[in-house]
Parts: structure tokens; sequence; C-alpha cells
């Protein structure tokens, strides 16, 4: 049997998917990322599942989309592909993601961990947008995620010069929530993953919906949409819990109703 394009793991709470084609530096062709999706959707149905964590190896996360067989495209059959929009199926995903990025991220690679709503970084992790070197741009959002992660400047610098950016140099400019060593990388946000897997389900849900309702909207509509997901959680069965063991000083007990 040929070795799958995605390994997965199961720990408590947590789903860890893998990319798994090293000896192409994790390239994501399509079938890698259809393959990647199909998991990421299965366990966003799964009531076992709490929040899912996307990693590579030690040495690279992702080099970006296969330039073997890009190469070879032209603009019809990259249309008719169907690759960059698979990249908008991460946004479907209605529990957290969390990218676990050591080593390279570039180009697809790191517009893979854009799409996640955290990225947790090894002390070795080197993010860019190396596609001007192709005589191309970022297709599947990172000049969009980039540019309102970074700002303009910096985003210009990474998309139009190739700069990249080291571990340290992302979390200074906010792109990473956290850099760790690297032999620990995976565990650590297999940690904050688990962390956030035993909290409020549906609270956790609402919480990733709203948050990323300020990228898609003006202040005013963001506002007005986090106020109604405010008030539906009154409810839930959770939110009674949750003040109910706040005031008898006992841990809640969530039903994720
Ligand atoms: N696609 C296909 N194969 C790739 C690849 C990629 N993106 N990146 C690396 N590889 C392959 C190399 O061809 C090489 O294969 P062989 O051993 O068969 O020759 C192998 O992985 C190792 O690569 P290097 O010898 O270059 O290793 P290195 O350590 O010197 O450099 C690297 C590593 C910095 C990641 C370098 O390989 C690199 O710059 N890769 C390309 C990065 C890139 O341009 N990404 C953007 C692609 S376009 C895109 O991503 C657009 C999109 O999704 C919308």
């Amino acid at each position: 049997m040929s070795e799958p394009l995605v390994r997965t793991e199961v720990r408590g709470r947590v789903g860890v998917a893998r990319l798994n084609r090293p000896r192409a530096y994790n390239a994501l062709s399509p079938e890698l990322m259809r393959e990647l999706l199909a998991v990421l959707r299965a366990w966003d149905q799964d009531d076992a599942i709490g929040a899912m964590v996307i990693t590579g190896n030690e040495k690279v996360f992702a080099a970006g989309a296969d330039v073997k067989a890009m190469s070879q495209a032209d603009a019809v059959e990259m249309l008719r592909s169907g690759y960059i929009e698979l990249f908008d199926g991460l946004s479907t995903i209605r529990k957290p993601l969390i990218a676990a990025v050591a080593g390279w991220a570039l180009g697809g690679g790191l517009e893979l961990a854009l799409a996640c709503d955290m990225i947790v970084a090894a002390e070795n992790a080197v993010f860019g947008q190396p596609e001007i070197n192709l005589g191309i741009i970022p297709g599947a959002g990172g000049t969009q995620r980039l540019a309102r992660t970074l700002g303009k400047y910096l985003t210009m610098e990474m998309v139009l010069n190739d700069r990249r950016l080291r571990a340290d140099e992302a979390a200074r400019f906010g792109l990473v929530n956290r850099v760790v060593p690297t032999e620990t990388y995976l565990d650590e946000a297999i940690a904050l993953a688990q962390a956030i897997a035993a909290r409020a389900p549906l609270a956790v849900r609402l919480g990733k919906e709203a948050v990323n309702f300020a990228f898609e909207s003006t202040l005013q509509a963001g506002l007005q949409h986090e106020r109604r997901l405010f008030y539906l959680l009154f409810a839930t069965e959770d939110q009674t819990e949750g003040m109910r063991a706040f005031l008898e000083k006992r841990e809640p007990h969530w039903q994720g109703r």
C-alpha cells in the first residue's frame, strides 16, 4: 500500500494531521490538499475532537505548491484544477485549527498556515512567499492575509522581494502565537489545542466565528454579529453550567449543548 499523503493521529481530543511528502519538502499537490481537507472535515463532524493541529516535520512545514507539477500547467489547467479553491475549504472548518510550523513554511505552505487560526512556530521556522522567484505571485491568500496581519510595507517586501521571516521576527511582527524549542514544537502545539479542546465547545466555535468575521466586515457589522452570537450562547446549557460552576467555585462540566 502507498504511503498516505497526510498521516493522522488522535491525542486526547485533538486531531493531528501531518503532511507526509518529506522527499518533496511537503510540496502541496492537489491530492495532498484534498486528503488534508477530507481529514479535517471528518474531525469537524466528530464530537470526540475539539481542536486540530496541522504540521509537517522538523525540517519543513511545506515548501509550497508542487513546482514540478505547476511548471507544466497553463492558465486554463490551473483554473480547472481547483487547487486554490482547496485552500478555501479550510475556512469552512468550524473547530480551531492550529498550524505547528517547524522549518520552511514557503509559498502555499505559509498560506496554509495563514488559513489556520493560530500558529505555533519552532525556533527553526522560516516564513516566506518566494513566488516572485518563479515569475508569479501568491495565489492562495498570501497577499491578503499577510497584509491584514503584518500591514502593507512588510507584506510588500515579502511578496515583491522574497523577504523571509525567521521565527523570532515572525513573533515580533505578530505572525505567530509563540516560538518554542524545535524539539518540543509539536507537543506545545498539541498542548495548546488540548487546552482549547477542553473548553465549552459552542463558545469556542462561536468565538472562532466572531473573530474571523472581523476580517470580512466593517466594525459596525462585526459588532452586531458578535452581539448576536453572544446572545445565542445564553440559550446553551453550557452557559448555565459555566456560570453556576463559577459561583459554586468548582470546575464546569461542558456538554456542547
Ligand atoms: N515543489 C516541488 N518540489 C519541491 C518544492 C516544491 N515547492 N520544494 C522543494 N522541492 C524538492 C526539490 O525539487 C528537491 O527535490 P530533488 O531532491 O528531487 O531535487 C527537494 O525538494 C529538496 O529541495 P532543495 O534541494 O532545493 O533543498 P534545499 O534545502 O536547498 O532548499 C527550499 C529547500 C528552501 C524549501 C527550496 O527547495 C525551495 O526554495 N523550494 C521552493 C519554494 C517555492 O518556490 N515555493 C513556492 C511555490 S509556488 C506556490 O506555493 C503557489 C501556491 O501555492 C498558490
